[in-house]
């Protein structure tokens, strides 16, 4: 009704829209599938006066001509460039100013669908709203604006500056954690609605990494506000996740043959990338054929788990290291760097990791490593964001020494606690708003009608599968039979965080949750294809010479498996889902 009697003031650019009815901030039942459809954006640069939303500041709106973006070789289409803030405020713990920056790229000839673009890390930019990276996958060859879809991206309430001392402050902490989500979603429902004149017909949220965590506790906490969500390599667990990598550096640095590089901890000399190459070599050797084929990837993870065993499958050095064995010491470390962690007394910290030859990539190394010590990632993390009280130690946020330092001596008996502790101005604790609310059987999100779709390299070596894993199968046994018609869950082998590795890792995960959202067909399998040189989104180097061009895959909804059912090899036709 609102809508109606604003429309000829819309047109006219002079409407100040808030939303009045839960239309424009919530998207209708989901639960019968029905296709978003098409329209034209009826206003761009009016909007900077016309629109009006609580605690919401427009910047600037500009015309973006068709081309001005790229993406895999295409141009973008024409679009409105929205960029402004929402919440600014000074914060009464640090004096700082913070808000909540975004863009919205609002397709001048517009699909009907709204994407909300969760970003990674510990956010603090606002990545383009192209939905391009979000997606996950490598080199997404369609992002969602060469689609039609109107993207909302943002920095979650801190800029980089802010980066990593804007958990200081309580309320940063919380945006990032959840409230930014929260807050921007209904206010970009009522931007479209202020820019197309109707309310977008599907929402949609998609990240990875982080922005796969963002995208899962949306599900939970905002269950109506989107009928489709894409949590690719989901760090729902980030703040045990980052812990217990974080726990393995002692280990590592201990055994490490080279102790400082460029005045840092040489960790990776525990464990180099020859080394490395030894074990994928073995599990190959053991795993590669229980899938029905030996092509250097292995599709059946949980058989591998059993048929695997490091101690007897890796030779260990009676002398010195040469690359053709690992020593007794590696072995532990690796061993330990792959199970389940728990602090001494036996509280469960986080799931272990599949053993997967993925091991091999030089991301492998840098999450199991490098992020380990950097003061861009686990330590500082711990540190300020989610431990209450934060560490008072600030020069972490500065100086690598220092962060490599906390991480090395790192005890996790006693930070471990302080990831589920509140304190002073810290009301809620960094377990509390970091991860999805409750039980994570998301029956709210289910009984809206919403589709989850998940998925996982099995080689991530910071987000473990395994705990995707182990939660799916926890969701199944709730739900039973249910389970598969809400939410599914895709592995990808070799795969790393996010993208690379020895695998299929370009897939179109967007285009498999609109079909399942908007035509009501579940994702069988996914096809997904190897990027060698020459790929439009970009070469992944980690794919081994040898792989045929264009090699593709299915990806199979957990718990089955892509079998080599015979047939051309590099064809993902030759292979079927199966138990
Ligand atoms: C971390 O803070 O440790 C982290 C953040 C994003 C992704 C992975 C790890």
């Amino acid at each position: 009704m609102r809508l109606l009697t604003c429309l000829p003031a819309l047109l006219l650019g002079g409407c100040a829209f808030a939303p009045a009815s839960p239309s424009a901030t919530q998207s209708s039942t989901a639960s019968a599938p029905r296709p978003a459809q098409p329209g034209l954006l009826q206003q761009c640069q009016a909007l900077t006066s016309s629109f009006q939303h609580p605690a919401t500041e427009l910047r600037a709106t500009t015309v973006v001509p068709a081309g001005t973006l790229n993406n895999a070789g295409r141009p973008v289409a024409e679009h409105c460039l929205v960029t402004g803030q929402m919440h600014r405020r000074v914060s009464p713990v640090d004096g700082q100013t913070y808000a909540i920056g975004f863009e919205m790229r609002l397709p001048r000839d517009w699909s009907g669908r709204f994407l909300y673009q969760a970003n990674g890390g510990t956010d603090g930019m606002v990545a383009t709203a192209d939905g391009g990276s979000a997606l996950g996958s490598g080199g997404v060859l369609t992002n969602a604006l060469q689609r039609g879809v109107a993207v909302i991206s943002s920095d979650a309430g801190h800029s980089a500056a802010q980066n990593p001392l804007f958990g200081l402050d309580p309320q940063a902490r919380l945006d990032y954690g959840y409230q930014a989500v929260a807050k921007l979603t209904p206010m970009a429902k009522a931007l479209i609605v202020a820019a197309y004149g109707r309310p977008a017909d599907r929402s949609y949220i998609a990240g990875t990494s982080n922005g796969g965590r963002h995208a899962m506790v949306a599900a939970a906490r905002l269950p109506e506000a989107f009928d489709g969500v894409l949590a690719q390599a989901p760090g729902f667990n980030l703040p045990r996740a980052a812990a217990a990598n974080m726990a393995t550096v002692k280990h590592w640095e201990r055994i490490a043959p080279t102790k400082v590089v460029n005045g840092q901890p040489d960790v990776e000399s525990a464990l180099p990338t020859a080394d490395r190459a030894l074990v994928a070599r073995a599990i190959l050797a053991r795993c590669d054929a229980l899938d029905g084929l030996a092509d250097g990837l292995v599709h059946d993870t949980e058989a591998c788990h059993a048929a695997f065993n490091l101690q007897r499958d890796v030779p260990t050095c009676s002398g010195a290291r040469d690359g053709s064995c690992l020593s007794a010491e590696q072995k532990q470390a690796l061993a330990r760097a792959h199970a389940p962690s728990f602090t001494s007394n036996g509280t469960p910290v986080y799931s272990g990791f599949a053993f997967d030859p993925g091991l091999v990539q030089p991301g492998w190394a840098e999450w199991k490593f490098r992020s380990a010590l950097g003061r861009q990632r686990n330590p500082v993390s711990i540190a300020f964001i989610m431990s209450s009280p934060p560490s008072g130690d600030l020069s972490m946020a500065t100086d690598a020494s220092r962060s490599a330092a906390f991480a090395v001596s790192f005890d996790l008996d006693s930070e471990f606690p302080k990831l589920f502790a509140t304190q002073g101005p810290y009301t809620e604790s960094g377990i509390s708003f970091m991860t999805p609310p409750g039980d994570m059987l998301f029956e709210p999100f289910m009984r809206h009608g919403g589709k989850l779709l998940v998925v996982h390299g099995v080689a991530d070596p910071i987000f473990s599968s395994e705990d995707t894993a182990a939660w799916y199968r926890r969701l199944s046994q709730h739900h039973k039979s249910a389970t598969s018609n809400f939410a599914r869950y895709f592995q990808v082998p070799g795969m790393g965080h996010s993208r690379g590795g020895p695998a299929t890792d370009q897939y179109d995960g967007l285009a498999a949750l609109i079909d399942w959202v908007e035509g009501g067909q579940a994702p069988q399998r996914i096809v997904a294809t190897a990027r060698q040189a020459g790929n439009p989104g970009g070469a992944n180097p980690d794919v081994p010479a040898q792989w045929q061009p264009q090699r593709s895959r299915p990806l199979c909804p957990y718990p089955s498996v892509a079998r080599y059912t015979g047939g051309d090899t590099a064809s993902a036709a030759s292979f079927t889902c199966l138990p």
